[in-house]
């Protein structure tokens, strides 16, 4: 017989497994006008097969998604350094061509606002977004690892980051940052499987004399880093991103959110890594891709 604690926890929402990505535009536009078959293209998305398989057969009920709004839904007049998306409903946004042809993203306003209640409470100051249109940092991840199906088969949580304006949050910040979205997870009352999802990067540079700047030494490291020693990672300052990653490669940060929500960052089990690609290029950018899977699944 099972005590009450044990069925408590056995009621809990929980963490499953992380998913890293780039969110390149232009990988987004090979998908809508039917081109990852292209020799260009090709090589990229046989990267993504395996993970499109793993997703089939771990499908989550939630994904917190990390992402940057790149000046689409907070133009320059505000711009939140940490927002979550608590609508029922979120619409592909009009990037200047049009939003792109993929499903609207059903929210999960409950655990959202559980979520903004438990993280605020431990003092990071969220914003709360009750009306968001998402754009390529969220849509294309999603057609990454979903490909393109007539609804997405999960709920999704936008997590916006600043990354686009200076001053952009530390990777230390974000680091604790996850560390507390674990724990408010873990505080949700249904048994819930979420996993959790960093965007952006590799190195990458779109502006100024260094555009086109892609570093892939570096980014390899980063991601040995990612997997075996997130918290050395995180103390990495601001400059060393730029340094060698270009000016967009701070994207990177986002991906420290995720990390930290991981077990072994609370003192579990290491990770087990159920993926790892890289490809260069993707348009001016350096393409990485890890999948984690917490080993209490
Ligand atoms: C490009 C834009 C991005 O937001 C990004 O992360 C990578 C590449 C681009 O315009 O090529
Ligand atoms: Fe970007």
């Amino acid at each position: 017989m099972q005590n009450a604690h044990a069925q408590a926890a056995q009621g809990q929402a929980r963490i499953t497994a992380s998913v890293f990505t780039s969110h390149v535009p232009a990988i987004g536009a090979a998908i809508d006008h039917g081109k990852t078959g292209d020799d260009y293209w090709k090589p990229l998305f046989q990267g993504y097969e395996y993970s499109k398989q793993w997703m089939q057969d771990h499908l989550p009920d939630v994904i917190f998604l990390v992402y940057n709004d790149h000046a689409t839904s907070f133009d320059l007049g505000v711009i939140p350094t940490f927002a979550i998306g608590t609508a029922a409903e979120f619409e592909p946004a009009d990037e200047g061509y049009g939003p792109r042809p993929v499903p609207k993203v059903q929210g999960h306003p409950d655990l959202a606002a559980h979520i903004a209640q438990s993280v605020i409470q431990q003092d990071f100051d969220l914003t709360l977004v009750n009306t968001l249109k998402v754009d390529h940092g969220l849509t294309v991840p999603l057609s990454l690892m979903f490909g393109q199906p007539e609804h997405w088969p999960c709920q999704v949580i936008p997590f916006h980051v600043n990354v686009v304006q200076y001053p952009v949050p530390s990777g230390q910040r974000c680091f604790q940052l996850g560390q507390a979205i674990r724990r408010a997870v873990e505080s949700y009352d249904r048994p819930l499987k979420v996993q959790i999802w960093g965007t952006g990067g590799m190195s990458h540079q779109l502006q100024g004399p260094r555009a086109g700047l892609i570093n892939a030494e570096w980014d390899n490291r980063f991601l040995d880093r990612l997997i075996a020693d997130p918290a050395d990672l995180a103390t990495m300052p601001h400059i060393d991103y730029v340094r060698e990653a270009g000016s967009e490669g701070i994207e990177l940060v986002m991906w420290l959110i995720a990390r930290g929500a991981m077990a072994d960052v609370a003192g579990g089990p290491a990770p087990k890594l159920a993926h790892r690609f890289f490809h260069v290029p993707a348009s001016n950018t350096a393409v990485g891709h890890l999948i984690l899977e917490n080993r209490n699944d």
